[in-house]
């Protein structure tokens, strides 16, 4: 079994896109494992995009995600991380195929209403980022 870490963000947030999303996840039988609402912390977002320290879309990517609560998710199922990646589609929302998240909640390549884990090993350090052992349900 996989685990993948979601985040709403606070574009699809302050929209009223919550229940959506998580309803697009539920209809493919992923299992929610863990669900918290947050405000984070600039540090916080600093941290768990640092990937990205160097690029230019940084400053402003870091000022979107602290703009308001977001949503941090664990779905589980087997191979869902490239699963997830497939669904959500494309970073730019404005290029994402029809029907996918990002397509039908983003706007553009920055405001794009939902991050989902590229690997599954980075999934396992996203998901350590925002969630205790203890927050995560053990089926
Ligand atoms: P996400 O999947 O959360 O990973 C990094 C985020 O940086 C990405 O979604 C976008 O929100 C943002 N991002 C990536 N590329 C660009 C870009 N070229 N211009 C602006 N924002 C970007």
């Amino acid at each position: 079994m996989e685990r993948t870490l979601v985040i709403i963000k606070p574009d699809a947030v302050s929209k009223k896109y919550i229940g959506d999303i998580i309803k697009i996840f539920d209809q493919y039988k992923f299992d929610l494992v863990a669900l918290k609402m947050i405000r984070p912390s600039r540090k916080n977002i600093e941290e768990f995009y640092s990937i990205h320290k160097e690029k230019e879309f940084f400053k402003p990517l870091v000022e979107f995600m602290i703009s308001g609560p977001i949503v941090v998710c664990v779905w589980q199922a087997q191979n869902i991380v490239l699963a997830v990646r497939e669904i959500i589609g494309s970073t730019d929302s404005k290029k994402a195929k029809q029907g996918t998240i990002r397509n039908l909640f983003g706007t553009d390549g920055r405001i794009n209403a939902v991050h989902a884990s590229d690997s599954v090993e980075n999934a396992n350090k996203e998901i350590c980022f925002f969630f205790e052992k203890e927050e995560i349900i053990e089926n």
